[in-house]
């Protein structure tokens, strides 16, 4: 009896410890923990500070080297000197940030260092292409590439936190941050996730060449009603859970050191004082363990908001639902000392969140040398390597997407003698970069123009006609540029987007050409020479017009500081295109949202089935996007044969055979969906749950085989508990979303 009692204390006190250690256990944080002597450092350290030094780590502000935002607060230098600063953001170069870091080291009192902070969205000096090109890519690895170069880069240059990854699901292309994102499919987005925090963070900071990544912006900020930016988000608590939440959570499970908070409302309640959100949902049921920033200004902004009387209302919302950082606002240093005194909130609140700074701190090795990521030698030799700038041209051509070539129209034929660049975009180094452009410097991108003859040498003539600007009205350039088209025997037209039409505060309420880019189009494709457009922007376009007239185009994003000889490689068929769209295009701007993974609806629209007016359609147009998520064109092409579906116990085993049947070697993205035919709640037609890219030689036929479990059926229901339910499904396996083969199966 008295053995048996000892077995189940024993076995209780295992259980307890396991859930008491689950979150952490959980999280693959890439860093070690904290070592008793660290923890004893930090308590000392606390016990020390005075009330504003406190307050002083938790605040983030901005240097006057760049600037991503309204400043309120310039006085930052002094601030440094009174310890009243954690963290600063918009700074770099090791000889602007040292001396920085000296002011916080040698000349505030408690001598603490500080966490340098930018938005590395999509490289630092050497620029890759803008976030949803690389997702275009569908190639995790090489996307967690160009994050280790950015860390590489910005952490030679005095920075060691980045503002990324961004990861918000969206579907609205209007809104102009779908640039930073990875496109509207939740599976998809939460790999890229990972893959990019893997990529900043590495397997810890102790090399001194990664970064603290960042996760945002928590949470949903990328649903703003009319896709205007900042706008209010409403959505249903099925799709959070279901679409827009995953990703963060996916950088947590990937061991991100921090996140920030959305400008955004949900339920009527914005995110910097969501405590459900910051604690209830991070902290108790995902166990974050990092830090938690707002976004620029989010504190302040809620008396904007009308949830909060004044700033100091606000503050007190923020410190309590879980904020550790305030970003720009001085919300906590100015307010938080009265609210203290009027007990709305609470010490211990403070000095938990400077803990989980000064762990940071330490776990970047900021205490044993805070000048690690200033080492000027590494700032010479380890910016804009030729190792580094030949990945990018190669994640460059990765990203473009093949939209049309009819009658193989690309890639350019070797007896072309003479090409015309034609176009508003044809010769800009500027506009390359896109928006989130860190440190790069658009002098040393390679335009489009620049590739061309890079790669034709003198064998070639090019020549260059603008024809119009990117948004004006002005047609009278146009002649000229029909002139250019009829000197050449092939013409390149540069169309698109200026870099700053998307990106933050970028939204546009017609998404189609700016300008009178389709005039242009119109009047050289008359011309009757054989054209490839080539298209630069940082969200899917509405280009019917375009996809009428143009014989080919190709999608290339805004590519960076290799843009230029990434898509000549591509245009001249050194390099195949394989790229996938990971947004749906809409065929006009009142079509949206457009994106695949919707639901039937009660009346659903058969374009196969007899005319009837009482379905879910549009008058005007059809319910098909002009491009589908998951769809790109190869210089090859391939074809799908004898998908089968076999359940064994609870696991689902998918396999087809894909062909390349062209005359080229090619790499395709297969792509595997599911459906789940009848739900207690309603299902979407189809859903991503998994691809693989294969290089499949040309006459080749290979067999792709997916392994599903049940687990990965699993939905949320009302109560927000995710289980599957059984009953039949179909499998799903094809090149695009639209164009799949399929087998059904029953679990
Ligand atoms: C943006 C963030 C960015 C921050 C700092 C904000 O306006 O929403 O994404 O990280 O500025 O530049």
């Amino acid at each position: 009896m008295h053995h048996y009692t000892r077995t189940l204390k024993l076995f209780c006190l295992a259980i307890l410890l396991c859930l008491l250690f689950q979150p952490a256990m959980a999280q693959k944080t890439p860093v070690s923990r904290l070592s008793s002597s660290d923890s004893i450092k930090i308590e000392t350290l606390l016990s020390k500070m005075t009330l504003d030094e406190k307050l002083g780590q938790l605040s983030l502000f901005a240097s006057d080297w760049d600037v991503t935002g309204p400043i309120l607060n310039s006085n930052y230098k002094q601030l440094i000197r009174d310890g009243k600063v954690g963290a600063i953001l918009n700074a770099y170069t090791v000889d602007f940030v040292k001396p920085l870091q000296k002011m916080a080291v040698e000349e505030s009192r408690l001598k603490i260092p500080l966490i340098f902070g930018y938005d590395v969205i999509h490289g630092h000096r050497t620029i890759f292409p803008i976030p949803l090109g690389q997702a275009a890519s569908w190639d995790l690895l090489s996307i967690e590439k160009a994050e280790q170069i950015s860390a590489m880069e910005a952490s030679a240059e005095g920075i060691n936190w980045t503002f990324a990854p961004m990861v918000d699901i969206a579907r609205d292309p209007r809104w102009g941050r779908v640039s930073e994102g990875a496109g509207e499919d939740t599976w998809l987005g939460c790999r890229i996730a990972e893959a990019r925090v893997r990529g900043f963070q590495g397997k810890g900071y102790a090399d001194g060449r990664h970064v603290l990544a960042c996760v945002k912006h928590f949470a949903a900020y990328g649903a703003p009603l009319g896709g205007r930016d900042y706008n209010t988000v409403d959505i249903s608590s099925v799709s959070l859970y279901e679409t827009y939440l995953p990703p963060y959570k996916a950088c947590i499970d990937a061991g991100v050191a921090t996140l920030m908070t959305s400008f955004n409302e949900i339920n009527g309640v914005p995110s910097t004082a969501n405590r459900w959100l910051l604690t209830d949902l991070l902290r108790k049921e995902w166990g974050f363990r990092g830090f938690v920033v707002t976004d620029y200004l989010s504190i302040n902004q809620m008396v904007n908001h009308g949830n909060a009387a004044d700033v100091k209302d606000a503050a007190s919302l923020a410190m309590n639902s879980g904020v550790d950082m305030d970003m720009m606002g001085s919300a906590f240093l100015e307010h938080i000392p009265a609210l203290l005194k009027e007990k709305k909130v609470k010490i211990a609140d403070i000095d938990e969140a400077v803990r989980r700074i000064l762990t940071t701190k330490i776990q970047l090795g900021l205490f044993d040398d805070p000048y690690r990521f200033c080492n000027k030698q590494r700032e010479q030799t380890e910016i804009m390597t030729k190792e580094s700038l030949d990945f990018a041209r190669k994640l460059v051509a990765e990203s473009c997407v093949l939209l049309k070539n009819d009658h193989q129209t690309l890639p350019v034929p070797a007896s072309v003698k003479t090409i015309a660049v034609i176009g508003p975009l044809g010769d800009t180094k500027k506009e390359m970069l896109g928006n989130w452009i860190a440190a790069g410097q658009w002098e040393k991108c390679v335009s489009l123009l620049d590739g061309i003859r890079n790669k034709c040498g003198d064998k070639v003539r090019v020549i260059y006609e603008k024809g119009c600007a990117i948004n004006d009205n002005e047609l009278s350039g146009i002649d000229a540029a029909v002139k250019a088209a009829g000197e050449a025997d092939f013409v390149l037209l540069a169309l698109g987007e200026g870099g700053e039409m998307s990106g933050e505060a970028a939204s546009r309420t017609s998404i189609e050409l700016p300008g009178v880019q389709n005039q242009l189009a119109a009047a050289v494709v008359k011309t009757g020479k054989p054209t490839a457009v080539v298209l630069f922007n940082g969200r899917p376009l509405a280009i019917s017009y375009l996809n009428d007239i143009a014989p080919a185009i190709l999608e290339t994003w805004f590519g960076g500081t290799q843009a230029g000889n990434g898509i000549a490689d591509v245009l001249f068929g050194d390099v195949n295109p394989s790229g996938k769209i990971t947004m749906s295009f809409p065929r006009n701007t009142g079509q949206i949202p457009v994106f695949y993974n919707c639901k039937n609806t009660g009346r659903p629209f058969n374009p196969d089935g007899p005319k009837d007016k009482y379905v879910s359609q549009y008058l005007d147009c059809p319910n098909t996007p002009l491009y589908p998520f998951g769809y790109g064109l190869s210089y090859t092409s391939f074809s799908y044969s004898g998908i089968k579906a076999v359940v064994v116990g609870n696991t689902i085993t998918i396999t087809s055979n894909v062909t390349n049947t062209g005359d080229r070697d090619g790499e395709e993205i297969v792509q595997l969906y599911i459906q789940d035919k009848v739900g207690s709640i309603t299902r979407p037609l189809k859903e991503l749950k998994g691809f693989k890219k294969l290089l499949i030689r040309k006459g080749d036929t290979v067999s792709v085989s997916f392994t599903l479990t049940a687990a990965d059926l699993a939905f949320y229901h009302p109560d927000l508990k995710k289980y599957w339910e059984p009953g039949e499904f179909n499998a799903f396996v094809g090149g695009s979303s639209d164009k799949v083969i399929s087998a059904p199966f029953k679990l």
